[in-house]
């Protein structure tokens, strides 16, 4: 059913991305949101799953892990003792991320409703959304549109007349990327420090309290009431087999409009630019390199990425991914080994400590990417950063490790002969000076 890669207006989702139209109970409701819940729930539990699974969703927090397989993953009989949770992580805060902010802004009740549709197919007695510590008004937004529901009967007992009972829970965070992943998250929400658990076991094993759980992003959550009402097929009528879909994509650095737009998977790089962002600065042959899905990815150089479809397989094939779909744009004036380093620095400083190959990794990678920026390295460093990038990546107990090695490795294989002329003329400068 795949194959269209450019939206027009009436497929979009998210229909007031910019909050052109209140985010309130009533105009969530003219704009189609809670419109006959329960008929859509009428279907039953693994009915919306199937449906959920047959659509082709892929989680849209970075990983992209099937959204529908996920849920299958949770037990159908949850005992009084040991319940079913859905946690949904609203702690975007990957550099370049800044989709769910929008949802949680302008359209909160898709993802107040997606969670109770959600809820009830992985039979939850509880959805807690865990949202940025420095989203404040976002927060807002959301226990707005929580308190709403509650009123009308949305949420609680009988959830939306469909004889289900949910509670949602509004947590905020205390503004720590680490606790966006999700065992983290699960701590932190526990009351502990937010450090990463082993996996496995996966959260639906032992998630929250122990208990059966699944997390989500915001975004995964708040497209599904539109899948039920229109169909799998139509969702997945957007991009290409393994890629369905539409999507968020945020557009940022050196474009003429850096924005957040929802368009189909696979459109193609150009398009995606040109269509929403009004193209690169200074024109296309200004264009150095892209960073396509938020800061853990690595970039793409220029030519590589013109014609490339944005989605999961295919940036995959350029080395690169397509995480949260952040696209960091980055033109010839842009300092690559800096903003690498800048990345780097990052990294470093939002570590948990937890795992040695992490601390110990992520602050020896960045001092030598400050010294690489100044050219005041050997050549053979290079390679030295190169191995301990492989020594950090799949070593760590969680993705952070990985995100911090990628866009190293990166910058190595595209841009390696800008690293060895930064070192040539700061060797070829000492000389100078020594003579
Ligand atoms: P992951 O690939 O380990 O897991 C993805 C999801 O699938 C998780 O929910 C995991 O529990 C589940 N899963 C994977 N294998 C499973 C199995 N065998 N059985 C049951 N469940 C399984 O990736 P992770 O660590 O959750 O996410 C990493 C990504 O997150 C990065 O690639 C990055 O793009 C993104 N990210 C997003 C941020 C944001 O602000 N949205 C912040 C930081 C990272
Ligand atoms: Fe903590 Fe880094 Fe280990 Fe993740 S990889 S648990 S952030 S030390």
């Amino acid at each position: 059913m795949s194959g269209i890669t450019s939206l027009t207006d009436k497929d979009r989702i998210f229909t007031n991305l910019y909050g052109f139209q209140g985010a309130d109970l009533k105009s969530s409701q003219a704009r189609g949101d809670w419109d006959k819940t329960a008929d859509l729930m009428k279907v039953g539990q693994d009915a919306i799953i199937d449906v959920v699974k047959a659509s082709g969703l892929r989680g849209r927090g970075g990983a992209g892990f099937p959204t529908g397989m996920k849920w299958s993953f949770m037990p159908k009989e949850p005992t009084a003792g040991r319940p079913n949770f859905l946690v949904i992580n609203a702690d975007e805060s990957e550099p370049g991320s800044c989709k769910d902010r929008e949802i949680l802004r302008h359209d909160p009740h898709k993802l107040v409703e997606g969670a109770l549709i959600a809820g009830f197919a992985m039979r939850c007695r509880a959805a807690y959304i865990y949202v940025r510590g420095e989203f404040i008004v976002e927060t807002e937004a959301l226990r707005k549109a929580v308190a709403e529901a509650y009123d009308a009967g949305l949420l609680g007992k009988n959830a939306a007349g469909s004889g289900f009972d949910f509670d949602v829970f509004v947590h905020r965070g205390a503004g720590a990327y680490i606790c966006g992943e999700e065992t983290a998250m699960l701590e932190s929400l526990e009351g502990k420090k937010g450090l990463p658990r082993l996996k496995p076991p996966f959260p639906a094993g032992a998630g929250l309290y122990g208990c059966p759980t699944t997390v989500n992003n915001v975004e995964s959550i708040a497209v599904v009431p539109t899948i039920l009402r229109r169909g799998a097929a139509w969702f997945a009528s957007f991009g290409r087999e393994k890629n369905e879909g539409t999507k968020l994509f945020q557009i940022s650095g050196h474009v003429n409009c850096p924005c957040v737009v929802e368009e189909a998977m696979s459109i193609p790089f150009r398009e995606l630019i040109d269509k929403h962002a009004g193209g690169i600065r200074g024109g296309w042959d200004n264009l150095l390199a892209v960073i396509p899905g938020g800061s853990s990815v690595p970039l793409v150089p220029a030519e590589q990425i013109m014609d490339a479809p944005m989605d999961f397989d295919g940036l995959k094939e350029l080395g690169s991914g397509l995480g949260t779909a952040a696209v960091i744009v980055m033109d010839k004036s842009t300092d690559i080994v800096r903003a690498i380093s800048r990345i780097s620095y990052f990294y470093k400083h939002e570590s948990c400590g937890q795992c040695t190959p992490c601390r110990e990794g992520t602050g020896w990678m960045w001092r030598t990417m400050e010294r690489l920026r100044e050219g005041d390295a050997q050549v053979g460093d290079i390679d030295k950063l190169y191995d301990v990038t492989k020594q950090v990546e799949g070593h760590t107990i969680c993705a952070l490790g990985d995100a911090a090695a990628w866009p190293i490795q990166g910058l190595i294989r595209h841009y390696r002969p800008e690293l060895e002329r930064r070192i040539a003329e700061r060797h070829g400068a000492e000389r100078e000076a020594a003579e």
